[in-house]
């Protein structure tokens, strides 16, 4: 496992409040950035801080991802992703997320190994989805039964035992898969794929998701090669919202599956995973109205809520995100082999090209982010536009599952309680309910 730096000391901060001064020591990490250590702010001053949205607070130390938003750069345990999206497979970047190194041959076949051999579904487990609603969102019906594996393996949930976590985390990477194509299938009312383990993790996706009983299904290694890609560009991203959820959500020692549901729920949102979905259906509706990009962006400008440029901006890039680089490099690539001619991919680029030049997106540094560009391939390759935010959702597990992992190896673990600034009533009376 790749080690943590310890965090180098250097001269105290000092806070003045009135007359009172204080020193608060100042910590920095592997790649330079610094940050004042308050963990005795209030028991000192008595004043905490208020950071609406945590913009300005950090919420742990970490070895797994490391983001630079103002150079756009992105390292999963410190390999670039351009150099890992150019040489590694998903499997690889999973288990370099979740153990720390890159594995060696026989390590990585064991991985594999282990992880084809849970992708089966327990029948019951299956049987759920004809519980719900025909068009159930594929994220909800992902958080549901990703909840639910929590009941069919009561022998495994506790967050504190390596065998236990071992076998959780080859469970969750190999079902949710599994769990993600049902939901398409559900929703279409086309009968289930057993999971085939002949089949590499991406190529057992497809068939569960385009493949039915009556035909062979090829799967196509221009798609199969595409969407390894995105899962290995989705794999991780530092303290994100549901990164976040899942780290506080975990905190209260609930076990891996209840914290991968509350990160779903928490990635479905438009703002942010969700805006994959979102990209695509404002690509759709500008294509279909016959709006040109510009009067798109000046509605986009006015601060017209319902015409906000989904996919764009970032609360840490502010500069280009990389990932949106290789997957608009990808767009190219995989809709040139696919012979596809994209009209949604000409409006995306004609988007981006126009916001390069004006001040409104200069001034506020928005530039595409992850969400994009992705959704033209999953278009491309046939995916449904609710099932993008559950690709996201793949990807981003095993990120997910080695941030979770390093909370409870943390010494500093304890449970997250944010605290408030209250700005309610004071002693309001009891009026009983004859008199109001
Ligand atoms: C992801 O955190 C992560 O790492 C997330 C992620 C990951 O891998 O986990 O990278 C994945 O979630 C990517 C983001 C996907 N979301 C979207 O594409 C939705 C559209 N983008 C925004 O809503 C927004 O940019 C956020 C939510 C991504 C970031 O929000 P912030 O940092 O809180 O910034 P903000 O909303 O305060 O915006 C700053 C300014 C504002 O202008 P002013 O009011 O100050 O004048 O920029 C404007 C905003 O109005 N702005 C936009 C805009 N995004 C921000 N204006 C038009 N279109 C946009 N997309």
């Amino acid at each position: 496992m790749a080690s943590k730096t310890e965090l180098k000391k250097l001269p105290n901060a000092e806070l003045r409040i009135g007359d009172k001064t204080w020193e608060f020591p100042v910590v920095e990490g592997s790649e330079g950035e610094r940050a004042i250590d308050i963990t005795k702010l209030r028991a000192q001053t008595g004043h905490i801080t208020l950071d609406p949205g945590y913009a300005n607070s950090g919420s742990c130390t970490s070895a797994v991802t490391f983001i630079d938003g103002e150079e756009g750069i992105l390292r999963y345990r410190g390999i670039p992703i351009e150099t890992l999206a150019e040489q590694s497979s998903f499997m690889e970047v999973s288990y370099l997320l979740i153990y720390g190194k890159l594995p060696s041959a026989a390590e990585l076949a064991q991985f594999e190994a282990s992880i084809r051999r849970h992708t089966l579904l327990h029948e019951d487990l299956k049987r759920m989805y004809s519980a719900l609603p025909k068009d159930a969102h594929p994220m909800a019906a992902c958080s549901t039964t990703v909840g639910a594996l929590a009941t069919f393996y009561p022998d495994s949930l506790d967050p504190r035992d390596p065998a236990q976590i071992d076998i959780s985390i080859q469970r969750l990477i190999a079902k949710l898969p599994t769990l993600a194509a049902y939901a398409y299938k559900h929703s279409i009312g086309q009968p289930f794929l057993y999971p085939l383990n002949s089949l590499d993790y991406v190529g057992n996706f497809l068939r569960m998701m385009f493949g039915n009983p009556c035909e062979e299904y090829d799967v196509d290694p221009v798609v199969k090669k595409a969407l390894d890609l995105l899962f290995i560009l989705h794999a991780d991203h530092e303290q994100n919202c549901s990164t976040s959820t899942v780290r506080l959500v975990g905190s209260s020692m609930v076990n891996l599956f209840g914290t991968i549901s509350a990160g779903i729920n928490a990635l479905w949102g438009p703002l942010h995973g969700g805006a994959n979905q979102a990209v695509i259906e404002m690509l759709e509706s500008i294509a279909e109205e016959g709006t040109s990009a510009r009067d798109y962006l000046e509605r986009a400008k006015s601060g017209d809520e319902s015409a906000r440029l989904m996919g764009f901006g970032h609360r840490v890039y502010k500069n280009h995100d990389p990932r949106a680089r290789v997957i608009k490099k990808a767009c190219d690539e995989v809709l040139e082999r696919m012979g596809i001619h994209s009209k949604l991919l000409e409006i995306a680029k004609e988007l981006e090209e126009i916001t390069l030049k004006d001040d409104y997106f200069v001034q506020r540094k928005l530039y595409p982010n992850v969400d994009f560009y992705s959704g033209v391939i999953y278009n491309a390759i046939g995916t449904p536009a609710n099932m993008f935010t559950a690709m996201f959702a793949i990807g981003r597990l095993p990120g997910w599952i080695a941030q979770w992992k390093e909370l409870h190896q943390d010494p500093s673990f304890k449970i997250g309680r944010p605290r408030q600034i209250y700005t309610g009533p004071t002693n309001a009376p009891y009026t009983p309910i004859d008199r109001r």
